[in-house]
């Protein structure tokens, strides 16, 4: 099978910005000293899972080995293709280790993610790996999660409203749709779902339990458990 010749630039796929990036970069090299050749590699998405894909991608080039990449999200799976590291799927493959970035660490490495909404492949590849890395400068670590981004709900479309009633229950007022950019209306993921952004009056240990089990929502940000080691750039 042959591949694209054509490659994606990561300035299509990422625009310019990219947010502390020396620190990103610092820790991305380290996340390539940890990989060996042959490894299948869970491979994150945002913007420091993006700068880690690459160093690896040249560390396995520079010393003539190949490794799998499982990713989390198209975008990253396409730098994959351009990096020309082979790409396999969670449905046959179990990743050696992964890495991940993350949007609020809390001290127990409890996780917020999903602000570049691929927070449903992301959880999947994060419980399928047995050694876990979450790679995030020091802006993210916070003392309670949810102090600085909402809670990102990945709902099935025509469950959004009951969903967003059931969120009310739970004293959760504050619930916005996320909206596409380049497209009008609503954001849509990956697997045709939509985004809720909620804000919770307080994350709490059964905050993760009691989301998911409202009927229509498919997976949250909230991350807890998983017990990364945290890698902090800068
Ligand atoms: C993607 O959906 C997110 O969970 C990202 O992993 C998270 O937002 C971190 O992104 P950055 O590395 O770009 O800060």
């Amino acid at each position: 099978m042959g591949s694209f010749e054509v490659a994606l630039d990561d300035d299509q796929l990422w625009g310019p910005g990219v947010t502390n990036e020396a620190a990103k970069r610092a820790a991305a090299a380290q996340m390539a000293a940890r990989l060996r050749p042959g490894d299948v590699v869970g491979v994150g998405s945002g913007t420091t899972s993006h700068l880690t894909v690459v160093a690896l991608a040249e560390r396995a080039r520079a010393e003539g080995f190949s490794w799998t990449a499982v990713p989390t999200s198209l975008e990253v799976a396409l730098t994959c293709g351009t990096l020309g590291v082979a790409v396999g799927s969670l449905a046959t493959l179990r990743p050696d280790w992964s890495f991940d970035g993350a949007d609020e660490v809390d001290p127990e490495a409890n996780l917020l993610k999903g602000r570049g909404g691929a927070l449903l492949r992301e959880k999947l590849v994060m419980a399928a790996s047995p050694e876990r890395y979450v790679v995030v400068d020091r802006s993210k670590l916070v003392e309670r999660l949810g102090s600085r981004f909402p809670v990102p709900l990945e709902v099935v479309p025509e469950a959004v409203r009951l969903v967003r009633d059931q969120l009310a229950q739970l004293g959760v007022t504050e619930v916005a749709l996320r909206r596409a950019e380049g497209k009008d209306g609503p954001l849509i993921t990956e697997r045709g779902n939509l985004l809720l952004d909620a804000r919770l009056p307080e994350v709490t240990a059964r905050s993760e339990a009691e989301l998911k089990a409202i009927p229509g929502v498919v997976e949250s940000g909230l991350f807890m458990g998983f017990q990364p080691r945290v890698v902090v750039a800068g």
